[in-house]
């Protein structure tokens, strides 16, 4: 019988509390401000009603020991803590919040930057619609962690800065008169407090004013911000004051056009610089720009290989501005490489592979920044054909190519030591196996 009267002690304080609730602490205190106790007040007063009532239930019904239940109860509720830590935090942001009440229902408040209505509180957090008509549970914990900016419900009047800027040439005065003029006729706008407008600052393209216009339009402060903005214009607008906007050069470029004229300017350099070289001196001018727009110009930058021995090649190059060394690997007399030339301005390089057909006789280096003409085979076998002059010339700059390359390496090859010679042989090494002579 004990446990029965416990929960039935129990369940008559829950009974006599909702009864106290409903016709008591729900009562409206007046009117406006809704009913007498906050719901999240009488929640909490509900739950102590009720762990009172089983606190006096264990020990004046069930005979346990006070100090056994109170250890019980402390243990219990550190475990039920932790585990409610979060939910904990909100109840007692929440308790601080109604304490202090920064805001009341029906407020506005700033949510991100956005205003949002307080529509109810509760034990976790506040519910707020948006003005896109979103509800929003904001946690109790945020309020009392952050700034709050209560906008009010439009009981109290508050205030909105707009900035306009407005031709240098307006005198101030009359500015600020139509500024206010325009504030005044705004729908929403209010009298008193007065609107307000200063010049703020001397700007880039225009004088700076600054407009403070008062409304008790909370809830709609993008239409009040709209109406202002709007009227300031109409306003200026009639008084022939100018909103001045900074003004942007805008350079057009056709850019074929462009193209075309690089092309051709590309096409008479290219000609000039074939015409200087003794190679292509007795071509018909008909023939050289032909063959100029053939060309195509090309930049190397310092060490870049241009061409490389052994390599297949069917272009001869020559060279516009900056110089290239020509090499050759000494493989066949057994050495390192061997310089062969080094060209500059007007020097051409590649003829020998274009006109053979041979694998590239060398290598060609960038020496520095390298501007080169590059003449495919294609443009060059028509003036071939039709000129033999400038097949004897190619062919007897091949010739002398060739020799040289032949002298330097003949030079090189005496210039190797009998040691070298003996090394590379093992001439010795050999007489000495063949007699079998000590090493
Ligand atoms: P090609 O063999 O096509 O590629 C390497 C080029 O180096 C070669 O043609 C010649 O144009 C150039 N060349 C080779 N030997 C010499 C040299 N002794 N003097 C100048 N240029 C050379």
């Amino acid at each position: 019988w004990k446990a029965t009267a416990s929960v039935a002690a129990v369940l008559t304080a829950w009974v006599l509390f909702s009864l106290l609730d409903s016709l008591v602490f729900q009562r409206p205190w007046n009117l406006a401000r809704g009913p007498m106790m906050p719901k999240l007040a009488r929640d909490v007063l509900r739950v102590g009603v009720l762990a009172g009532t089983v606190l006096v239930a264990a020990t004046a019904i069930l005979d346990q020991p006070l100090p056994a239940v109170l250890v019980s109860s402390t243990v219990l509720s550190a475990v039920v803590g932790l585990a409610l830590q979060d939910v904990l935090k909100n109840v007692f942001a929440g308790m601080a919040l109604e304490l202090e009440k920064p805001f009341d229902r029906g407020e506005w408040l700033l949510l991100d930057g956005q205003p949002a209505q307080v529509l109810e509180t509760s034990w976790r957090s506040v519910k707020l619609r948006t003005l896109e008509g979103l509800d929003v549970y904001e946690p109790n914990a945020t309020f009392s962690g952050a700034r709050l900016t209560n906008l009010g419900s439009g009981a109290r009047p508050m205030a909105l800065t707009f900035r306009v800027g407005v031709s240098y040439e307006a005198p101030p005065a009359r500015v600020k008169e139509a500024l206010l003029r325009a504030a005044r006729a705004a729908p929403g706008g209010l009298e008193s407090p007065a609107p307000q407008a200063i010049v703020e600052s001397y700007g880039d393209s225009a004088i700076l004013y600054r407009l403070r216009v008062w409304t008790r339009q909370v809830g709609e402060l993008g239409r009040f911000q709209d109406a202002v903005n709007s009227r300031v214009w109409y306003e200026l607008k009639r008084q022939g004051l100018t909103i001045p906007f900074p003004i942007r050069t805008v350079m057009l470029r056709h850019v074929e056009e462009e193209a075309g004229r690089d092309q051709a300017a590309f096409r008479e350099r290219a000609t000039a610089l074939l015409a200087d070289l003794p190679l292509f001196r007795d071509l018909a001018p008909d023939a050289s720009r032909q063959l100029a727009a053939a060309a195509r110009h090309q930049h190397y930058d310092h060490g870049e290989v241009l061409v490389r021995e052994g390599e297949r090649g069917d272009s001869l190059f020559v060279i516009d501005q900056g110089r290239v060394v020509i090499t050759k690997s000494g493989a066949m007399v057994g050495t390192g490489t061997i310089d062969l030339a080094s060209l500059g301005p007007g020097g051409f390089f590649g003829e020998m592979s274009l006109l053979t057909g041979e694998p590239r006789s060398a290598t060609v280096t960038a020496d520095g920044p390298v501007e080169v003409l590059v003449l495919p085979r294609e443009a060059l076998a028509p003036l071939l054909a039709a000129d033999p002059g400038m097949a004897e010339q190619l062919s007897a700059a091949v010739i002398e190519r060739q020799a040289e390359v032949r002298a330097r390496l003949d030079r090189r090859e005496r210039q190797r030591t009998v040691e070298e010679i003996q090394a590379e042989s093992s001439l010795l090494e050999r007489i000495r196996s063949f007699f079998k002579l000590p090493g």
